[in-house]
């Protein structure tokens, strides 16, 4: 809507800058705590925080060190906690078998936290990529990613985590037709509340390089995953998935990776309305970080402008690697 406004000099805009106390009344959103999901990694081991490379200040947590790290958001009061594993490679497989094992670290890792931290939410991720030989997020055969062949596979994967005691999942693989089987295997098992926040909008990115070495996804995936993620360029396609997951029973939809795609969250939440989130990605994580670390820019500023133009461009949320940061930063203020 135009805003009809008197000329200059009637009209000064600079009048609600001059001061703290005037721009904090004209500030148009704001980020909270309650807006942020954190993204952690678990692996084997006891007592283990082994650091990431390329993502300066996250690491790999053993089970009993991500039952810490959820007792530690929970109380910043960070609503929701996401689990990515890093798989073992013996247990990496062509058909992927260990996605769906009750006892492999996602599952055994969500039961911890249950038990420990029941007021958090965990949010899993469902794709196949941790535990496929081939490092796709879908089976392989031929070269070619199946689809059908993998949602079977996903469904499995997702009922385990379901009696795990996951309360929202996450399908981040880009299959179609997967939020519907997911949706009625759930139903049918007597998880009716389950939420699905879904990777609906997924682009084709490289900015998901660094997350691949968190996870040890590098060294098995051969060529892209063009075949099933979005074309960068696309934005109407975006809208088309977004309508398709809703209508299959997601109960939130997510734009991945976050920054680049603002565009794609306004046109989103303003057409749908839904619950929208983006993913600020490994790989946009590592450029703020990582100029941080050379005292390139100031990193606290930076990770916090950027979160906040989540909240501006649509999103009710993100999902961000800098959550417990900016939950301190919020809750000293
Ligand atoms: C894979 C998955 C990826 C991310 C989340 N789930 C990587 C990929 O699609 O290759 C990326 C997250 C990030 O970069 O922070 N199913």
């Amino acid at each position: 809507m135009p805003q009809v406004q008197a000329p200059y000099p009637a009209t000064r805009l600079r009048r609600l800058r001059r001061t703290p106390a005037l721009r904090a009344l004209a500030q148009e959103t704001t980020l909270n705590v309650g807006d942020l999901i954190w993204p952690v990694f678990v692996r084997e081991g006891v007592d283990v925080m082994e650091p990431i490379a390329s993502m300066p200040g996250v690491y790999r947590r053993s089970i009993d060190n991500i039952v810490k790290a959820a007792r530690e958001a929970a109380d910043l009061g960070i609503p929701a906690i996401c689990l990515f594993p890093y798989t073992d490679a013996s247990l990496k497989t062509v058909a992927c078998e260990e996605a769906w094992n009750p006892q492999n670290l996602t599952n055994r890792a969500i039961r911890a936290i249950k038990a420990a931290v029941p007021e958090i939410a965990v949010m899993t991720d469902i794709a196949l990529d941790p535990y496929n030989a081939l490092g796709h997020d879908g089976i392989v055969q031929d070269g070619v990613v199946l689809n059908d062949e993998t949602v079977a596979a996903l469904v499995k994967m997702a009922l385990a985590q379901a009696e795990a005691g996951a309360d929202i999942l996450g399908p981040s693989d880009m299959m179609d037709g997967r939020i519907g089987a997911l949706r009625s295997a759930l139903e049918m098992a007597g998880y009716q509340d389950i939420v699905i926040l879904s990777y609906s909008a997924k682009y084709a990115s490289s900015f998901y390089g660094p997350f691949r070495d968190a996870v040890g996804a590098s060294g098995a995936l051969k060529g892209d995953k063009k075949t099933y993620q979005m074309n960068p360029a696309n934005r109407a396609e975006a809208l088309r998935l977004i309508e398709r997951d809703l209508r299959e029973g997601a109960d939130m939809v997510m734009i991945k990776p976050g920054m680049p795609y603002l565009d794609i969250c306004r046109e989103v939440k303003d057409t749908f309305g839904a619950p929208t989130y983006a993913y600020q990605v490994s790989g946009e994580y590592a450029m703020i970080a990582g100029a941080a670390e050379r005292g390139w820019i100031n990193g606290e500023a930076a990770m916090m402008e950027s979160l906040l133009c989540f909240k501006r461009a649509g999103c009710d949320g993100i999902l961000t690697y800098f959550a417990p940061a900016a939950a301190r930063i919020l809750a000293a203020k």
